[in-house]
């Protein structure tokens, strides 16, 4: 009879400690670097979504520069955290970052912006999840060269004005995917003027980058435009505004397709045709998923996965974003 009351103790302890073991409070933190664009907003809205379906606290952190990087990860350390997501404001931060995590002992998932080590080589052993860049880029180039092709314009009297920003790899492969798209189709590689941003990309710098292209060459009578993101994009496009460029005579594709909807939504169109919208609610929810299944079961994350995109325009792009969960 005694041991029958010892086997339901232990039983009942196994019972208790188990119970706790599944009570485990996963806090994950979800830092990005540029936390006024909606690209950002929709991945930590989608992050969010990601811990209430799963039961686990998502401490969201604008992370615009280094320090503030350190400081959010020793915070959200403190606030009890196993772990975080980040897009890092400058990718050669990766290593600091990296051994920031080790010391407080968190995992880490990158997203976006991949690091790169003191060599200049990508962290490969970090998990990443990002835009397939230079395909995302080609399609980008294929729809400026679709809808020249619609048009009809002489190619001759045609420039390319591409806003770049090669220091960082996702943004330099998408800008070198639409090169390759737009020359493989015909267009002159010398008609493609390139306008890099100095700084952050932000409509300001663009628009800056790409006034210096327009004064170069006053003498253009159509342009199409591309860029790294659509705030690339649109800085270009106000600065052909700024210079009179008729709104008809010019053709611009940017990519993200979460910061160009109030763009696309103006009664009157400008020269901004459309984007290639990313997969910014999956790669925030994914990335979020990884590290809690990571934290909680053990189950390492894949290192490398790559999200697609897809055009969106004036005419499709309320349906499509209806179709992709993101309206
Ligand atoms: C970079 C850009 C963002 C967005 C993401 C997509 O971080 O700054 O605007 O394009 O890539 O991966």
């Amino acid at each position: 009879m005694k041991s029958l009351w010892k086997l339901s103790l232990l039983f009942g302890m196994a019972m208790v400690l188990s119970g706790l073991a599944q009570a485990v409070d996963v806090k994950i933190g979800f830092l990005v670097k540029q936390p006024e664009e909606p690209w950002f907003q929709v991945e930590t809205k989608f992050a969010q979504k990601c811990g209430a379906d799963y039961g686990f606290e998502v401490i969201a952190i604008g992370v615009p520069d280094g320090e503030r990087v350190l400081n959010a990860i020793d915070n959200i350390a403190a606030n009890g955290a196993q772990g975080f997501v980040i897009c890092t404001p400058d990718v050669r931060l990766g290593p600091g970052i990296v051994a920031r995590a080790k010391a407080n002992n968190l995992k880490l998932v990158t997203v976006d912006d991949r690091f790169i080590d003191a060599s200049g080589k990508y962290m490969e052993e970090i998990p990443y999840v990002g835009m397939s860049a230079f395909n995302i880029g080609r399609q980008m180039g294929e729809a400026l060269m679709d809808e020249l092709q619609k048009r009809n314009w002489p190619i001759a009297e045609v420039g390319f004005l591409l806003t770049t920003y090669d220091e960082l790899d996702t943004t330099r492969e998408r800008t070198e995917g639409a090169v390759a798209a737009a020359t493989e189709k015909g267009f002159p590689a010398s008609q493609i003027y390139r306008a890099p941003i100095i700084g952050m990309m932000e409509i300001p710098t663009s628009l800056t980058a790409a006034n210096v292209i327009l004064t170069q060459y006053p003498n253009v009578k159509y342009w199409i435009v591309g860029g790294p993101n659509d705030n690339s994009v649109l800085g270009a496009v106000r600065a052909l505004e700024g210079n009179n460029h008729p709104v008809a005579n010019a053709i611009a594709v940017g990519i993200n397709g979460t910061d160009c909807i109030n763009e696309l939504e103006k009664a009157t169109p400008t020269s901004f045709y459309g984007s290639i919208l990313g997969l910014a609610g999956v790669e925030g929810y994914k990335t979020s998923e990884m590290l809690y299944k990571w934290i909680k079961d053990g189950t390492s994350p894949q290192l490398d996965t790559r999200t697609v995109g897809r055009l969106i325009t004036r005419e499709n792009f309320r349906q499509v974003l209806k179709e992709e969960g993101m309206d």
